[in-house]
């Protein structure tokens, strides 16, 4: 199959459309069929409820190329399993895990043009997601929805690439309602936005959210969970009910423990220990592990020991075995590896 004619290790993270999109729709209670299409443009009456009460949840996964020339995407189950959570608890009904699986396989597969090549430090980011597409004016949720899975290829999520970047805690909240906010769902983000301009505006490249009940312990940041190193070499990572469960951290988790022999600690992290880490990085999808070289809360400023040009050693072990386990070079754990063709 001949790749597209894309400057891989020059693209950003931004959409650039490709040939194929996969789109299912719910009517009368049930499911249709499915297919691919051409067509990247949605036409939805006025009245939709993702238009009036943002009743839209999303999930992100990525396409990597192996080493040895397989197109492969990683723990696709999960992501099935976490858009099934964010779809009950907005009244949607659930795309079928296995079904969901399939779809991102074959819209993966219609698009293997565009799946950047191995090494050249690009991936295909797959976006499924689902909305509520009927006119509903009553607050109440939709009886109709649309499933639809676009991909596009994706560079580094923080400029620089591997660069430390510099966050600073903020007053404001991520999630919108309380207990939201370990789902993927548009209205979590929309409310993020106004948060993640301000950093941007001040010069930080993300925020710290708190726990928004006591203000004093860590949650995690507009788009990825924190992991913490402590100087003996443990990795600490928060826990909280209000945190998108993320698989990347999932999995760093079991990459610690059983690849690399480190001690795990899944525990409250309070705002006050983060200066005595030695490392701290932001883990997802989209992240990868993004090092992390300082935190400014408020007045004060955190200088990490792994300093403002490298990784820590310890995020740079996680963030290689990671790597090597999505992209062939390191045997993966059973399951985790969904290969495309
Ligand atoms: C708020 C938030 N936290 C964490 C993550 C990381 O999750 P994952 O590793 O599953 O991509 C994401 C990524 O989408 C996110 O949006």
């Amino acid at each position: 199959m001949e790749k597209k004619n894309i400057d891989w290790g020059s693209i950003g993270f931004g959409y650039i459309p490709t040939d194929y999109r996969y789109v299912a729709n719910f009517k009368d209670g049930k499911w249709d069929e499915g297919e691919l299409t051409t067509d990247p443009n949605v036409v939805l009456n006025e009245c939709a409820c993702v238009f009036q009460y943002a009743q839209t949840v999303f999930e992100g996964m990525k396409a990597y190329t192996t080493e040895d020339g397989h197109i492969v995407t990683f723990r696709p189950d999960l992501n099935a399993e976490r858009l099934a959570n964010s779809a009950r608890r907005l009244e949607m009904p659930v795309f079928p895990e296995d079904r969901f699986v399939d779809a991102v396989v074959k819209t993966i597969k219609a698009n293997e043009a565009y799946v950047p090549p191995y090494g050249s430090g690009a991936t295909l980011y797959v976006r499924p997601y689902m909305f509520g597409s009927n006119p509903v004016i009553g607050v109440k949720p939709a009886d109709e929805y649309q499933f639809r899975i676009l991909t596009t290829p994706v560079g580094p999520y923080f400029k620089g690439g591997a660069k430390p970047i510099t966050i600073r805690v903020t007053d404001f909240d991520r999630a919108a309602p309380h207990g939201t906010g370990h789902i993927k769902a548009g209205l979590n983000y929309a409310m993020s936005l106004h948060a993640i301009m301000d950093a941007h505006r001040q010069g930080y490249d993300e925020n710290m959210y708190l726990d928004s009940a006591t203000r004093t312990k860590v949650e995690e940041t507009g788009g990825a969970n924190f992991i913490f190193v402590t100087k003996d070499g443990t990795v600490v990572t928060p826990k909280s009910n209000s945190i998108l469960p993320s698989i990347t951290r999932r999995s760093l988790i079991y990459v610690a423990e059983h690849y690399l022999g480190l001690k795990v600690e899944e525990r409250e992290v309070y705002l006050d220990e983060v200066k005595d880490f030695a490392e701290c990085g932001l883990c997802g999808t989209a992240a990868v592990i993004s090092p992390v070289g300082k935190i400014v809360d408020h007045d004060k400023e955190i200088y990490f020991p792994s300093g403002m040009e490298e990784m820590g050693p310890t995020t740079k072990k996680l963030y290689e075995t990671l790597t090597g386990i999505q992209m062939g070079r390191i045997e993966a754990p059973e399951g985790w590896i969904k290969v495309i063709e």
